[in-house]
């Protein structure tokens, strides 16, 4: 089918995940139509080097035979397996007994899902039904912090705190709660670590008093702010909230979503702070994007305090698909890989794209360079003293993924004019220098850009 009519017929049927109905239907799509380690071909036969992994999750890079043919030979043996009735498959099983050994401390379940939106919803219901089970049902009040994602499921899309996804859709519940983001370069603390902590932590103890400490369930938090803008805490922050929440008896759950699978260096981002969480949420990387999988990784006390509590009664809480076989057999596949060198490679090319992120620091646009690992961004100002923002007449968000594309990288283009890295973690070397040098050019046609010119002059 040519390319052209695939727009068209896009343009009728298809619905976007966000996106707008309207702008979609005028400026129509890039198809991708395939890939090889770092490398998109699009349907013109232009190639692209995939500066954000896909939407952050081919953490392994594309073409990896070994997980096609796990992925054939489990659709040949057994394609689907219900987890219903107390019946299973040997991949599922497998797989949530390798995460619960590679996960930290006592995170030893795990409740798989689709993606990482309904991994967040279950968490939300399993803590509801955890504290129904000890007799604290009013123990119900979820708290999450600003410019924070936690994806897009009905419950979830309050703990996210990006405007676009509450829009229209009557969220947040009266039951979600923030506390403001930690986002060194704009705190209005300043940019000083312990500062920083100290008033994250007296924010969320105030929060947690003014609901009353008998009302709050959970504190939510992504190791990275990931959809906010690659905003990453001081070291020790995670800790400190962790810290919080178990003198306050609430739980915390780390959305790990992103961070997880080698996306910050190690397997669980969590690891970095050595903190264990009562929960973690997981996905993208899990199966680096092969299949659709997510997944709850659920600390011991609070399985048997569930279980307990429901005695014989059944937990009504199920996906058809939760565990499905094939996803299983990738994310063990993925898995192999992770840990048969690709950890290490991008742990060397994480600190390449550090180094080449802070090579740009000199660029006039420039006014942050932050990540870890293979998570990064650089954030664009008009004037680096004030912090000024790029104009909104830049359409920083278009504007950047267009020049990028056309200068053959994909890139995270946030509206805020940052501009977000996460690249499959088997880049080489020259690959991530080359991403930077494509950034440079990005930067610099950005510059040329007449509104972000005006703005710098003030005219
Ligand atoms: C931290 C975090 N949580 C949850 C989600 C939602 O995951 P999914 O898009 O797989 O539903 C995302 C997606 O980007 C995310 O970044």
């Amino acid at each position: 089918m040519l390319a052209n009519s695939l727009v068209e017929l896009d343009r009728q049927h298809l619905i976007h995940p966000l996106s707008s109905f309207r702008g979609h239907e005028q400026g129509g799509l890039r198809v991708l139509r395939s890939a090889k380690g770092a490398t998109l071909t699009d349907s013109e036969g232009n190639q692209l080097l995939d500066g954000f992994a896909g939407l952050w999750c081919v953490n392994a890079g594309y073409g990896h035979e070994s997980v096609v043919e796990a992925a054939a030979e489990q659709m040949r043996r057994l394609p689907y397996a219900t987890g219903y009735f107390d019946m299973g498959s040997e991949p599922a099983i497998r797989l949530a007994a390798e995460l619960a050994e590679r996960a930290p401390g006592d995170l030893d379940h795990v409740y798989f899902t689709l993606g990482g939106s309904d991994a967040v919803d279950s968490t939300i219901r399993f803590i509801r039904y955890y504290n129904h089970a000890r007799g604290m049902p009013q123990k119900d009040q979820f708290i999450s912090l600003s410019q924070g994602f936690h994806g897009s499921s009905t419950a979830g899309a309050g703990l996210t705190a990006l405007p676009g996804f509450h829009a229209g859709f009557g969220v947040p519940f009266g039951w979600q709660h923030k506390i403001s983001s930690h986002y060194v370069y704009r705190n209005p603390v300043g940019p000083d670590p312990e500062a920083i902590i100290a008033a994250s932590v007296a924010e969320l103890r105030a929060k947690v008093e003014e609901l009353g400490a008998e009302r709050v369930a959970a504190f939510y938090a992504e190791p990275i702010q990931g959809s906010g803008g690659v905003l990453v805490p001081p070291p020790g922050w995670m800790k400190a909230m962790a810290k919080v929440c178990r003198e306050m008896d609430i739980l915390f759950v780390a959305d790990e979503v992103i961070t997880a699978f080698g996306r910050t260096g190690p397997l669980f981002a969590c690891e970095d702070e050595d903190i264990v969480p009562d929960f973690i949420t997981v996905a993208k990387g899990l199966t680096s994007g092969y299949a659709p999988l997510g997944a709850v990784l659920m600390a011991d006390h609070v399985y048997q305090v569930i279980a307990e509590g429901a005695g014989e009664a059944l937990i009504g809480h199920g996906y058809t698909y939760s565990g499905h076989p094939v996803s299983a057999a990738v994310a063990l596949a993925v898995l192999r890989l992770y840990e048969g060198g690709l950890l290490e490679n991008g742990r060397r090319a994480g600190e390449r794209l550090m180094a080449g992120l802070h090579g740009l620091a000199d660029h006039p646009l420039v006014g942050d360079v932050r990540g870890r690992g293979m998570l990064a961004a650089i954030e664009l100002v008009t004037d680096k003293g004030a912090k000024t923002p790029l104009p909104a007449a830049a359409e920083a968000s278009r504007r950047i993924f267009d020049r990028a594309y056309r200068n053959g990288l994909i890139v995270r283009a946030f509206g805020s004019g940052a501009i977000g890295f996460a690249p499959p973690l088997c880049c080489t070397l020259d690959e991530i220098d080359e991403m930077v040098a494509r950034t440079r050019r990005v930067l610099d046609e950005t510059l040329d850009d007449p509104d972000v010119g005006a703005a710098m002059t003030g005219a």
